[in-house]
């Protein structure tokens, strides 16, 4: 895999999957762009990337749902060029259809699915002229239905159709569009309003034992194995459109 003079811009680059992927694709020789909310968790991942010996990362500080336009032009200000762009950023809440928030449900709309968009279409340009490619970050969630998780369901499964739709719309423009459909991977996500912090443990463990074939959680080292194989144009060039569960078998196991 040669991501050599590559830019690749993560969006949700502080934590978790975004943070790991940015490692992982500036190991592998790319100059990544970072962007999130908390400027202090991007300076620790830059510095991260700094200190393996990578190049070091542009760091913005930027909401997706607001700065959408800011992101785009930061990174190419900076680096003259875009290849990948991958759609990290996302947040997950727990509701039913009994007890939905519509502020909570246009907020998770507005970070999983539009700030996607926006960014998507404002990235297109330069795309076109790298042969470029998108990685979007959707769930198993999006294909299958998930207990208690309406909102973050139904965003996620738009997100997996605007992956195929965005892919057949761009093919003829040379840049293909896929996503990855994590599992449970151990990401910091799980601490925020998913799951009570005394009920984590529990529940990871339940999970695997139930639904993991693999019998192991998922790492961010998965999910950055599967998002750089589908940014690398010559190891995926063929492959556009796809959902790739990254979950240790559980869609095969049909949770
Ligand atoms: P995380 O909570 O560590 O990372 C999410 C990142 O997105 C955070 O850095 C957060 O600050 C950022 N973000 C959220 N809203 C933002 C906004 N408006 N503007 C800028 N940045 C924003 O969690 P994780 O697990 O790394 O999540 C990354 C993606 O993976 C999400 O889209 C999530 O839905 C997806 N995912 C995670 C799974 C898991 O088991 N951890 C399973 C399936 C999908």
């Amino acid at each position: 895999m040669g991501f050599d003079g590559k830019v690749v811009l993560i969006t949700g680059g502080g934590s978790g999957i975004g943070a790991d992927a940015a490692r992982h694709l500036a190991k592998l020789g790319a100059k990544v762009a970072i962007v999130g909310r908390n400027e202090n968790a991007l300076k620790e991942v830059s510095e991260q990337i700094k200190q393996s010996g990578s190049l070091t990362p542009l760091v913005t500080v930027a909401d997706v749902t607001k700065d959408a336009e800011r992101i785009v032009n930061e990174t190419i200000m900076e680096f003259e060029k875009l290849d990948v762009l991958i759609n990290n950023a996302g947040i997950a809440i727990v509701d039913t259809v009994v007890d939905v928030d519509m502020t909570k449900f246009d907020h998770v709309f507005n970070t999983n699915v539009r700030s996607v968009i926006k960014l998507t279409k404002l990235c297109v340009p330069f795309l076109e002229k790298t042969n470029g490619n998108i990685v979007n970050v959707s769930s198993i969630a999006g294909s299958k239905a998930i207990r208690n998780t309406l909102t973050y369901c139904t965003s996620k499964a738009a997100l997996c159709q605007f992956t195929k739709c965005s892919a057949l719309d761009l093919a003829a423009k040379g840049i293909r569009v896929n996503a990855i459909s994590p599992g449970v991977i151990q990401t910091p996500i799980f601490g925020k309003d998913l799951i009570p912090p005394e009920k984590i443990e529990r529940f990871l463990s339940n999970f695997k034992n139930k639904y993991i074939p693999l019998g192991r959680l998922g790492e961010v080292a998965d999910t950055s194995a599967a998002i750089a194989f589908l940014a690398d144009n010559d190891a995926a060039s063929f492959i556009t459109g796809v959902l790739l569960p990254v979950d240790g078998g559980s869609m095969a196991a049909g949770i």
